[in-house]
């Protein structure tokens, strides 16, 4: 395949190509305000598989349909009422519902790894919104990224990992939220099956009540998992992470968070700061771009790893505290 083509989105016609080449079952990456996406005709199982060949992703991990609207979802998957109230009160934004599949959803097997659910958001990004609007149907699309890396904030994450493996970026700059989607599955009980980029607090306050997690979070093997994005080592940097640290070792680069006067810094090999303000949705955004840039650091200078300060655990702080974990693996 030629190099991917990076077009900025300053450009309408852009848009119509994007749409053009996911009709002809090719493969976008697009800005969301979580994460960049990489985009392929929910309908079209070649289509689909491409994406699971480009990332090098295993193939039970089932992906989230993207699409412009409530009404487009609601053809896709039966809305109980309580999803309803949540799609009226989060869409579009960084919340994903996972849902019973409606009679003749036309999202394919493969995209939904054979599950009867699907999951299902509204993104809140005019370039995504622009895309989605311009080709009707659902768009498939997991973080583009190849499989196991962290998750692109950046066009230029998505060149660095999937030039020549893929049709097309459209370059929105930098996304605002940094973290992916809050996932809930619209159980019985709702269950937070992946904290994100919209706070739990937030969503429990419009359900009136308290979200389950899933009993167990599954590990590398599982064959039909609720949310595999929750394998263990999905968000894994190259290089070892130790997490809530009170010092900084030598060799070691530090991702700080707040007010950073930890013995040993003034060795650091590199120091990053996710929020000197304490921010959390600063920090959530800064987070995958500072880990992969920490990671280069630590690879080239060959440093021992990535120091990684407390950050606290409530609001944003869940996901990020998540993703922290997982590169720790
Ligand atoms: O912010 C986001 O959600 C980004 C942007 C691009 O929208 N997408 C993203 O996709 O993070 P991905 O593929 O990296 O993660 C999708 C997650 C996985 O953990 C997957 O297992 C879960 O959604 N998922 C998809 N369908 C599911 C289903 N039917 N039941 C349970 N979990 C599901
Ligand atoms: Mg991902």
């Amino acid at each position: 395949m030629q190099t991917a083509l990076t077009t900025r989105i300053v450009d309408p016609t852009a848009i119509e190509e994007a749409a053009e080449r996911l009709r002809a079952g090719g493969l976008v990456a697009f800005p969301t305000e979580t994460v960049y996406g990489l985009g392929a005709d929910a309908a079209n199982p070649r289509a689909v598989a491409g994406i699971y060949e480009a990332k090098g992703r295993p193939s039970f991990n089932p992906l989230i349909a993207h699409v412009a609207d409530l009404a487009a979802a609601r053809r896709i998957a039966r809305f109980d009422s309580r999803a309803l109230t949540l799609a009226e009160a989060f869409w579009p934004g960084p919340l994903t519902l996972v849902l019973p599949k409606e009679t003749n959803c036309p999202v394919s097997d493969l995209a939904t790894a054979g599950l009867d659910t699907v999951a299902i958001r509204v993104p809140d990004h005019p370039v995504a919104h622009a895309l989605l609007a311009a080709f009707g149907g659902a768009v498939v699309a997991p973080s583009a990224n190849i499989s196991g890396h962290v998750s692109p904030t950046t066009a230029a994450h998505v060149k660095a990992d999937l030039d020549g493996r893929i049709d097309m970026i459209l370059d929105g700059g930098p996304v605002e939220v940094g973290v992916e989607s809050t996932i809930v599955g619209c159980f019985e009980h709702p269950m937070l099956l992946r904290p994100g980029g919209l706070p739990r607090e937030a969503i429990e306050q419009v359900l009136g009540m308290a979200l389950t997690r899933p009993p167990e979070e599954p590990e590398s093997d599982a064959s039909q998992p609720l949310a595999p994005g929750m394998l263990a080592s999905h968000y894994a940097p190259r290089t070892r992470v130790r997490l809530m640290v009170e010092d900084v070792k030598p060799g070691e680069t530090l991702l700080a968070f707040g007010p950073a006067a930890l013995p040993g810094i003034a060795h650091a090999r590199a120091v990053m700061n996710l929020s000197e303000s304490s921010d959390l949705g600063e920090a959530a955004a800064n987070l995958f771009g500072y880990l992969r840039a920490l990671d280069a650091i630590a690879v080239d200078s060959g440093a021992i790893g990535i120091a990684v300060m407390p950050v606290p655990g409530h609001g944003l702080g869940e996901a990020i505290n998540d993703r922290l974990r997982r590169a720790a693996v």
